[in-house]
């Protein structure tokens, strides 16, 4: 059975730009899916067609067990967004604007008022409640924005970005209300530059580049395929690379690189903290003088990189001028990650 949002073949041109070239989703009921991708990948044009905003070219789109082509009024009802661009009324209050939505939504007045207060001390917008929106600094506009959002619990919601320009603070404080939401058996389909964001509330991570799903697989999944855990180290003399490679040759998992000019050697491993002392010790027995060692886990940063060629918050293609990710490709570009991938 299709999950609570599911999309097949998806396909939108924007003139001569193809936003979405064939993205396929499938989300559980109740649980998180991360779309992950830089600047300009389709993750707000994906959005956009699953919550009835625009029309795919192509493709099929179920959000809710409600088709979205065929019956995007429902569609409407059943899901909450929380747009990349805030989208509060300037001349209102805060206050005002989450009655307001809470009366749209079919709210007494009296929960509406209740629920909006509720839903400012959560954000933190008590202080600030009572002045027009016009006067909130951009993170306060969007946490009224996502508060909005909030005011009725859909089963499906959509977030594009929620986080991008929250500091710390309110960050976690999102993080937490996403958590309770997603508890009380929510779907949620959330965009995001952060991978640390992915990692942190996602069930399901789908990575898209040039509107195509170029991997797809849980954190740890990708992590896995990126090449688990290694120990990077610099040795004081270029003379020593060598030794050094004798000895860690005898703790990796795997042939170790060298980069001459940093004079670093790199080296799968597993075995976490006590492989890195070990290493330490012997490499000290030996005489080897080193700058510098440390026991690198891969974060979704660098299995970003390892897929696309680039950062993530970048514009720029691949030195290829592609998105890479050929090895282990299947037919359509894209890399399913299974269990049994999941490495050391
Ligand atoms: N209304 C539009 N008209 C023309 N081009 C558009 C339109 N909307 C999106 N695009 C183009 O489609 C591509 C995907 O845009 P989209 O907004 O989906 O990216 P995104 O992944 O959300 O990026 P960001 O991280 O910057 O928000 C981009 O090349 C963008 O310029
Ligand atoms: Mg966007």
């Amino acid at each position: 059975m299709p999950g609570a949002i599911y999309a097949e073949g998806l396909v939108k041109t924007f003139g001569d730009v193809t936003a979405l070239n064939g993205v396929d989703l499938d989300v559980p009921e109740g649980s998180v899916l991360g779309l992950l991708g830089p600047n300009g990948a389709g993750k707000t044009t994906a959005v956009r067609v699953l919550t009835t905003l625009i029309k795919p070219d192509r493709g099929k789109a179920v959000v809710a067990g409600i088709d979205v082509l065929r019956k995007p009024n429902d569609v409407r009802h059943a899901i909450g967004l929380s747009g990349q661009f805030a989208a509060v009324d300037e001349y209102l209050t805060g206050r005002e604007n989450l009655r307001m939505v809470g009366r749209l939504y079919q709210l007494s007045g009296r929960d509406a008022k209740a629920r909006a207060g509720e839903l400012l001390e959560r954000f933190n917008l008590a202080e600030a409640a009572d002045r027009p929106a016009k006067t909130y600094s951009g993170g306060m506009r969007r946490r009224l924005d996502l508060a909005a959002a909030l005011v009725v619990s859909p089963p499906v919601m959509f977030m594009d970005e929620p986080t991008t320009g929250l500091d710390p603070r309110n960050r976690q404080a999102l993080w937490e209300v996403i958590q309770e939401l997603v508890a009380g058996g929510t779907t949620l389909l959330l965009t995001t530059q952060y991978l640390e964001e992915a990692d942190h509330l996602a069930h399901d991570i789908c990575v898209i580049d040039h509107g195509r799903v170029i991997a797809r697989g849980t954190s740890d999944q990708l992590k896995a395929r990126t090449g688990g855990e290694r120990v990077e180290l610099v040795v004081h003399e270029r003379e020593h690379i060598a030794p050094a490679l004798g000895v860690i040759r005898a703790f990796g998992k795997g042939e170790p690189t060298v980069e001459e000019h940093t004079r670093k050697v790199i080296v799968p491993v597993s075995g976490g903290a006590k492989l890195l002392a070990e290493v330490i010790r012997e490499l000290d027995g030996r005489g080897i003088e080193i700058d510098d060692i440390a026991l690198r886990r891969p974060t979704l940063d660098d299995v970003f990189i390892s897929l696309t060629g680039h950062a993530a918050a970048s514009d720029e293609p691949g030195p290829d001028g592609s998105a890479s990710g050929a090895d282990g490709s299947g037919a359509d570009g894209s890399v399913e990650l299974k269990e049994e991938v999941a490495g050391p």
